[in-house]
């Protein structure tokens, strides 16, 4: 069996891939709805960027008018340097990316800031309390990690008062 799976060649793996993505979807769908049900009901928040920005954001994803926005309403309250010491601020580019994990350019799969607002355990949702970001507005933000995460230097975030 194991033997002629891999003489198969190619073809045959890539079937076996398939299915094991189909039980894999089928495995989280199911725990979303069961367990994790929590997260997925949590009220969405009111849009932070406008129908036309979010229709810019689609076709270049721009860091000043379309990621900052984003960021400082949702996220900023929490991670910045005076209110969570020593974790995670996203105040400056060097801070927000030096621990090479949380916003990994050009690959939003694998960027925790991605992983915290699509992950279906509460635990790990981002913000810890309050609303959900839009699915759109979390597109942006895995659209503009994709690019490359550019964020020019001389931005500094703040809070959205
Ligand atoms: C109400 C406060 C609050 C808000 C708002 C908030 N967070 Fe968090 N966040 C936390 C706390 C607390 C932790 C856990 C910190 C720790 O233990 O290191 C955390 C952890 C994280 C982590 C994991 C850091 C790590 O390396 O383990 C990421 C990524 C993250 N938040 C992203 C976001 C994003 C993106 C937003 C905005 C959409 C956001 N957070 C909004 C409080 C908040």
């Amino acid at each position: 069996m194991k033997g002629k799976s891999q003489g198969s060649g190619s073809g045959g793996g890539m079937m076996h891939k398939w299915v094991l993505l189909a039980i894999g979807c089928a495995i989280v769908a199911a725990c979303r709805t069961t367990g994790d049900g929590e997260a997925e009901s949590r009220p969405v928040g009111k849009p932070v960027l406008s129908k036309a920005e979010l229709q810019q954001a689609r076709v270049a994803v721009n860091f000043r008018n379309h990621v900052r926005p984003i960021l400082e309403e949702r996220c900023l309250h929490c991670h910045n340097k005076r209110a969570m010491p020593g974790k995670f601020s996203l105040e400056t580019a060097a801070e927000a990316m030096k621990d090479g994990r949380r916003i990994v350019p050009g690959k939003a799969g694998q960027s925790m800031l991605i992983v915290v607002l699509t992950t279906g355990n509460h635990a790990k949702t981002m913000p810890a309390v309050g609303t959900a970001p839009p699915s759109e507005e979390v597109e942006v933000l895995k659209r503009w990690i994709d690019a490359g995460a550019e964020w020019p230097r001389e931005i500094t975030l703040r809070p959205t008062e």
